[in-house]
């Protein structure tokens, strides 16, 4: 049997030192293929001042100007490409709340990274050649499926192709292929297990051992709940579409300590809302320079993730992010007090009278902003046990957050399910 250690890759074995010359290296090349082949690039650039040529050390990374969704929006559908089309093999997009999606390409050298990629973290979670893994990533032009896809077949596990949706269908192919491992959003796979009791199964007898969930904040209080419900290992696994899609990091199961950041494909920086770069271990917003992309190459890319960048563990080279709070566009601002869904999400979880299926509304009552957390009840137990149960939560929000909310208490089922990136804030104001 091979140990975990000797399937590594030998990028995940490099010292600190080794690991820091080969960001160099490839910075060096990042920045100046971006500004010899994307105008965006090149102006930008000319207009900072700065040239390939200037990069010596990886804190010159600081010199580059930033770029923002804004930028790549601007640039739509194929101006921050890198290479001529007939060198894009693939095209994703993101949806997008408002306006043009955004657009991403990669090359053939692009796809091969990133199943690797994909395929170093899912060796992270804990699968292995061999097993079957259910991939309920929506397949199309989100990145999730296909990208989660490809790092299967590369690491030389078997996938079960279901896309996102089709519930029952999906509960069904669980009990009759017996997948080892599950790759889905965490409310989604929520969505699953009370569909697995309502279809007489218990969660905990299962095929499944490992969960690979992302594309959606979530706490390690959701974390012990879908551990504790499906007797599984729940990893993290974090990316975004325009720095390649799932994998930029991913957790490793035997310490579950924040996605350990893969630095040899990305290099990660902290800002402050005015961008200047905070230390290590202060939260502030994630931002990536990618260091071997082809089609899409991204320097300073502000992904509006707020975390903090951690020493490597299980991996010490590689540097870890704390799991992500919230983007900075989720944020809400209530009263002047800043509250992100995870805090209701990690408060709620205390509750055992409470279920995690909440959404959070907000009104406006004559002047004032107001919020109500809609949550269900748990479906074993009376109504109003469970009622005083919404009085605690709305008085622990107002202790550990310092806003007054109302939380309305809903019968089980009542409110919508996941079936991918779960909808939890509804503006009516
Ligand atoms: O969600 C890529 C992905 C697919 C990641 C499957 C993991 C698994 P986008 O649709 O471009 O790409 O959305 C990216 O989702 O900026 C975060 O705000 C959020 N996100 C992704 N992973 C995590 C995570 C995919 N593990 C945006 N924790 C990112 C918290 C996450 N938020």
């Amino acid at each position: 049997m091979t140990t975990t250690s000797d399937a590594l890759d030998p990028e995940e074995r490099l010292t600190r030192s080794e690991l820091e010359a080969l960001q160099l290296e490839r910075l060096r090349w990042s920045v100046a293929h971006a500004h010899a082949n994307v105008p965006h690039y090149r102006r930008a650039l000319d207009e900072a001042g700065v040239s390939p040529d200037d990069i010596r050390t990886l804190a010159d990374v600081r010199r580059l100007p930033f770029t923002t969704k804004e930028d790549l929006r601007q640039n739509y559908p194929f101006g921050m490409f890198a290479v001529p089309m007939a060198e894009v093999r693939r095209i994703h997009a993101s949806s997008g709340t408002t306006g043009r999606p955004t657009v991403v390409g990669y090359t053939q050298t692009d796809l091969d990274n990133w199943a690797t990629l994909v395929a170093r973290s899912l060796r992270a979670s804990g699968i292995r050649p061999g097993m079957k893994v259910h991939n309920a990533y929506g397949y199309g032009l989100f990145t999730g499926g296909l990208g989660a896809h490809a790092g299967i077949e590369k690491l030389g596990a078997t996938v079960i192709p279901m896309s996102g949706g089709q519930t029952a269908r999906q509960v069904q192919l669980i009990r009759d292929f017996e997948p080892d491992a599950i790759l889905c959003t965490p409310s989604y796979l929520l969505t699953i297990a009370d569909a697995l009791e309502a279809a007489g199964i218990d969660p905990r007898s299962t095929s499944l051992r490992v969960a690979v969930l992302g594309a959606e904040p979530w706490t390690n209080e959701m974390r012990a709940e879908l551990e504790r419900r499906l007797d599984i290992d729940a990893v993290d696994i974090y990316g975004l579409s325009e720095v390649m899609g799932p994998g930029v990091g991913n957790e490793c199961v035997e310490t579950k300590d924040g996605p350990h950041i893969w630095e040899d494909h990305f290099l990660p920086e902290i800002v402050d809302a005015d961008g200047e770069p905070v230390p290590d271990g202060e939260i502030g917003e994630l931002v990536f320079t990618s260091l071997t992309k082809q089609a899409f190459p991204v320097l300073r890319y502000r992904t509006r993730d707020l975390t903090r960048l951690l020493p490597g563990t299980a991996r010490p080279a590689m540097r870890r992010m704390e799991k992500i709070t919230g983007r900075n566009d989720d944020m809400i601002i209530l009263r002047g007090v800043n509250i992100f869904p995870t805090q209701i999400e990690e408060l709620a979880l205390g509750i055992e009278q409470l279920t995690p299926h909440f959404v959070i509304e907000l009104s406006r009552e004559g002047h004032l902003d107001a919020m109500t957390v809609r949550i269900e009840r748990h479906p074993a137990l009376e109504r109003d046990v469970c009622e005083a149960a919404a009085l605690v939560l709305a008085q622990r929000i107002k202790t550990h957050i310092g806003s007054s909310v109302a939380v309305r208490l809903e019968e089980p089922g009542a409110l919508p399910r996941s079936e991918g990136k779960y909808k939890r804030v509804y503006d009516l104001r």
